[in-house]
């Protein structure tokens, strides 16, 4: 048992102390060592898919700390790219997509050559899980249905996705079709990552904090059932952390509608009003503010603290509410290591 990864004892419901620590985002710009690797490829969705450099990304936070596991570098864009949409990054722009909003844009994509452009994440997740030592967790993910939908008709990022709400509106019938090839292509992707050695996976549902109460069953809740039940069925011993940012009130819903093993807490739930709302049981992960850790100092302590005194006596696993950001100090991360550590 010892060298079994504490992230999956966690998952399995067991309450440790101190709790098994990653950081989403825990590998990036940050890091002078991946602003380094990422300079000399100027193309984002290729670095992706390069394995040597994907692997490289993957290790480099785990050489500088002892997190707990490897999240597999790679970006949730990969799967619109992989269906045949042009994705491409700009510098400072984020992700643009040619939108698609009809029926002949829809025509275009397919499952074809899904796998096999996407073969280098599998070589990449088969390279980590020799490199990593057995108690480090190897953890594969994609974007829940619901944001990569949002990112493949809106067409790059928008504070609102409002034509991607749009069009389960104006053309339910089409927001089915591209929900349904989505669901199809995510569920491929992760059994073949788990395949390939990744021993958890999460789902990034970033934008599932602007679906409108009405549209919820639809566009998150049945999506992601299906996919989890899918899961299941396939790969009965994986766990499955889902991330619903931003749906407050409505994550005991979420839970209970989508069947989740484990839930990523966002930084705006208030712990007090959710806590009793969900079974003790529940495997939960997250809530720290990146922005806390950007600080640093003594408010990193107290927060740090104050999440661990509310989730005492639940299988919890420490991560901040969202990514790591950019400007974040890596000592700050260093300094964080070292009070989740000292506990216990
Ligand atoms: O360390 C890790 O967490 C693994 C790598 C990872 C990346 N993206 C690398 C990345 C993961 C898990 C993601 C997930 C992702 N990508 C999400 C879900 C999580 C979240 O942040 O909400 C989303 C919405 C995306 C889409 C995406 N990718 C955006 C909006 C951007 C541009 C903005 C930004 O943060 O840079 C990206 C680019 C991206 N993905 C970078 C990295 C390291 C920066 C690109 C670069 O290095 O040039």
């Amino acid at each position: 048992m010892e060298s079994y990864p504490k992230l999956l004892q966690v998952l399995k419901g067991n309450i440790l102390s101190p709790a098994p620590v990653w950081l989403m985002r825990q590998a990036g710009r940050y890091l002078p060592e991946y602003r380094a690797l990422r300079q000399k490829y100027s193309d984002f969705l290729q670095f992706c898919l390069t394995p040597d450099l994907a692997v490289e990304a993957t290790l480099q936070p785990l050489r500088r700390y002892d997190l707990d596991a490897a999240i597999l570098f790679s970006d949730i864009l990969v799967i619109p790219h992989a269906l045949g949409q042009r994705v491409a990054f700009h510098e400072g722009k984020g992700p643009q997509l040619l939108p698609l909003r009809s029926q002949q844009d829809f025509s275009r994509l397919g499952l074809d050559r899904f796998l096999e452009t996407l073969s280098p994440v599998f070589e990449t997740l088969r390279r980590l899980r020799v490199s990593l030592s057995p108690e480090k967790a190897l953890i594969g993910f994609a974007g829940a249905p619901w944001t990569i939908f949002a990112y493949m008709v809106e067409g790059g990022g928008s504070r609102t996705f409002s034509q991607a709400l749009q069009l389960w509106y104006r053309d339910p019938a089409l927001a089915r079709l591209v929900m349904d090839l989505i669901c199809e292509a995510t569920e491929k992707y992760l059994v073949a990552q788990v395949a390939a050695g990744a021993q958890v996976l999460q789902l990034f549902d970033s934008w599932a904090g602007v679906v409108p109460s009405p549209l919820m069953e639809q566009v998150i809740y049945a999506p992601t059932r299906r996919l989890l039940d899918f899961l299941r069925q396939e790969q009965p011993d994986i766990p499955v952390i889902c991330f619903p940012k931003g749906i407050g009130e409505k994550i005991p819903t979420y839970v209970e509608a989508t069947g989740v093993t484990a839930l990523s807490l966002d930084t705006c739930v208030d712990l007090n009003v959710l806590l009793p709302q969900l079974s003790p049981r529940l495997p939960l992960q997250g809530g720290l503010d990146p922005q806390v850790l950007v600080a640093g100092g003594q408010i990193l302590e107290q927060e740090i603290r104050r999440l661990e005194k509310s989730l005492a006596g639940r299988p919890y696993i420490f991560n901040l509410g969202h990514g790591v950001v950019p400007e974040t100090p890596p000592e700050h991360v260093a300094q964080l290591m070292r009070i989740v550590r000292d506990r216990g």
